[in-house]
């Protein structure tokens, strides 16, 4: 039997409905959640990100607002704006993306975003709480991942779950999300030796590595769920993900596609922390 197709876009579409709600009740308050969104240098995948994240919050009825620098600009003018940002009242989440260019320090930059402001879920403050098991705000991929689960009804308690890749932005913050909600957790990266020993016992498998088709159909669980991350082009333009999605769909339970899996959902959660840092400055009024 083939898995069930896990539908990103569909689920995105719910989620963003319900936290339109959530920003319109803010609205009958007088407050506007409102992002800004800091882009340095013209990286075209870049470009296309912040557009489809500004196209999200514009639908559900969030103030966005993009600040543009060229490439050769200072640090002390990209750490300048995001102090601006950091005491505007009308701005509640800040959004630095990445890559930045190699001259600005990505760390300093995101230490200077206000924790409480910082909806990416980068700050060290931040990740430290994801350590400490509270969720002040959760990085927006993992988040999405961990929607998605919730979703379809996925239980995660008690759980094997591997998560292939260890980034800061997905793996590391992915592994300690499943671990506070009850999996027993395994990080791998690509590197791993021998790595379907490890994804065999995988009842949850989240790969998130940036190698189209490491995970081959034989080294996913029969009755896994497969949660493909990896984003890649190929040389003919094809989308990929990072798991061999005809093989594995007949061994897994569930599946996300690429592309149409975790995408939507990453920016769906930055419109949700967004809404949420708005929730938290209503709440302290
Ligand atoms: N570049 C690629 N992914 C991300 C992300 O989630 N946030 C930011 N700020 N930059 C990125």
């Amino acid at each position: 039997m083939g898995a069930v197709i896990i539908d990103g876009v569909a689920i995105a579409k719910a989620v963003r409905a319900e936290w339109k709600e959530r920003a319109d009740r803010l609205k009958t308050q007088g407050i506007l959640p409102g992002l800004a969104v800091i882009i340095v240098g013209d990286n075209p995948a870049s470009k296309l990100y912040i557009r489809n994240k500004i196209k999200a919050c514009r639908e559900v009825g969030l103030h966005s607002e993009i600040h543009e620098f060229p490439r050769d600009t200072s640090q002390e003018m990209v750490l300048k704006r995001i102090s601006e940002l950091n005491v505007n009242p009308d701005i509640h989440g800040i959004l630095v993306q990445l890559p930045l260019p190699p001259h600005i320090d990505s760390a300093k930059v995101q230490e200077t975003i206000s924790s409480e402001k910082d909806v990416d879920g980068f700050h060290l403050y931040n990740l430290g709480a994801l350590v400490a098991g509270g969720t002040v705000f959760p990085p927006c991929t993992p988040y999405g991942v961990q929607c998605l689960l919730e979703h379809m009804d996925i239980p995660i308690e008690g759980q094997n779950a591997v998560v292939v890749g260890r980034s800061n932005i997905v793996g590391k913050p992915m592994a300690l999300m499943l671990l506070q909600k009850g999996a027993t957790v395994s990080v791998c990266t690509s590197k791993t030796r021998n790595l379907a020993q490890y994804t065999l016992l995988a009842d949850i498998l989240v790969v998130a590595v940036g190698k189209p088709r490491l995970i081959t159909g034989a080294m996913v669980k029969e009755g896994a769920t497969v949660i493909d991350v990896g984003i890649n082009r190929l040389p003919d333009g094809k989308l990929v993900g990072d798991v061999d999605f005809e093989e594995a769909k007949r061994r897994a339970a569930y599946i996300t596609p690429v592309p149409g899996g975790v995408g939507p959902m990453t920016i769906t959660m930055l419109v949700a922390n967004t809404v949420q840092a708005a929730e938290r400055v209503a709440e302290k009024a």
